[in-house]
Parts: C-alpha cells; structure tokens; sequence
C-alpha cells in the first residue's frame, strides 16, 4: 500500500484538498499524456491578475531520458535522490512582464502558484501526487534550458503515482512517514483586528 498523509483538519475542507500531500516516492507507473494535459488544462483555468496567464510548463516523462535528465540536473542535492524516481519532471516557468505592454507583472508569482495549485489539485483527484521543489539552481536552470531572461523558473515539480516510503533512503525515508502539521487558525486568520 502506498503511504497516505491525509491532512487532520480542524474544520471539515473538501477531500480533494484533505488528500493531496507531497510524496517523495513514486511507482514506477508512467503518466499517460492524456492525463498531464488534464492537468495542464486545470492549471490553465486559475484566476491571475488581469487574466495574463504568466505560468508556462516544461516537463520530460522519465522514459525522455536525456530532457529529463537535463531538468534533473537543475535540481539541488537534496532533491535529486528521490526526484529521479518521479514519472515526470517539470520546471515551472514564470513570465515577468505584461504581454499587453510590457509593464512588469507584479503578480507573476503568485499567479503561477496559483496555476501550480490547480494543477496539483487536480492530479489528487486522478490518483496522481506532485511534490513542488524551490531547491534547484537558480543560475544553472536559466542557462542549461537556455531560458529568455523574461522567464522566471519559479518551481520545479515532480509528478507521479505514490509508491512505499521503504523505497526511499534516509532522511527520506522518515520524512515520509513524518506526521503533517499546521498552524492553527489562531495564528493566522485576525477577524476585526488590524495591526496597530
Ligand atoms: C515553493 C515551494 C518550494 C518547495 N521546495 C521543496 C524542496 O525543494 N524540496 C522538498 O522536498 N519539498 C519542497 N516543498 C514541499 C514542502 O516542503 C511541502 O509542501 C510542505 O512541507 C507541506 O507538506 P505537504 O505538501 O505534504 O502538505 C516545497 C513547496 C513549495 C510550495
């Protein structure tokens, strides 16, 4: 059996959201390109500022060894071990300026994060689990994929189906098993109260 990390809430929020978690073992099961371009699309209908879009995608199957391994390349040691194993790798791209004018977009992270959340999202809900990585090289990433200064790598992304956390060597072998945890509301919700 797969590891399961559902989240213990404090109040009820829907199971697409209860069930999505960060895997760092996967199955060997490839992704059927039917199914990333479902996930695509759902990144494709988030909300962004004035409807820009910012996000673009570029991903490799594990099987396009040599893509694959060029974005594997880009990611930081702590990473690398178990991101290897994932079905599919994808570094996600942010575009910094409005296409309308050029004017910099201050929204365009937020945005593709936003993108980046449907995305996961959806996959949850076809058995598919991502994990998001902010630990790759910043400078490498830009000139091994040979990026337009105008596009940000805002993330990289493994996907893939949830495998056994016996897979995975130390320390993430226990980090998978590790309990989630958040802050409670109190820490971060503030109803009729500002700053003084
Ligand atoms: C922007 C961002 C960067 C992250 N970077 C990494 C990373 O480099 N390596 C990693 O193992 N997890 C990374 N994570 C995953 C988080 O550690 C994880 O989402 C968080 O601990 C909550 O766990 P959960 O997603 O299972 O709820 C990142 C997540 C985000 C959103």
């Amino acid at each position: 059996m797969p590891t399961h990390k559902h989240a213990q809430t404090q109040y009820p929020v829907a199971d697409f959201i209860k069930h999505r978690w960060s895997p760092r073992a996967f199955t060997p099961q490839p992704i059927a390109d039917e199914a990333l371009r479902t996930l695509f699309e759902a990144a494709a209908w988030a909300p962004s500022a004035m409807n820009e879009q910012p996000w673009q995608f570029i991903y490799a199957h594990r099987e396009q060894a040599e893509t694959f391994e060029r974005l594997w390349n880009c990611l930081l040691p702590g990473n690398q071990p178990w991101a290897k194993n994932a079905a599919v790798l994808v570094v996600v791209l942010a575009r910094k300026f409005m296409s309308a004018n050029q004017a910099p977009n201050r929204h365009y992270l937020h945005d593709t994060g936003m993108a980046t959340a449907n995305l996961l999202l959806q996959a949850g809900t076809m058995g598919i689990h991502g994990h998001v990585m902010g630990g790759f090289d910043l400078s490498k990433t830009q000139q091994d994929l040979h990026l337009p200064a105008e596009l940000e790598p805002a993330t990289f992304l493994a996907l893939g189906y949830a495998g056994e956390a016996e897979q995975l060597e130390e320390p993430f072998r226990t980090r998978e098993l590790a309990p989630r945890s958040r802050k409670p509301l109190s820490e971060f919700v503030f109803e009729n109260q500002l700053p003084d």
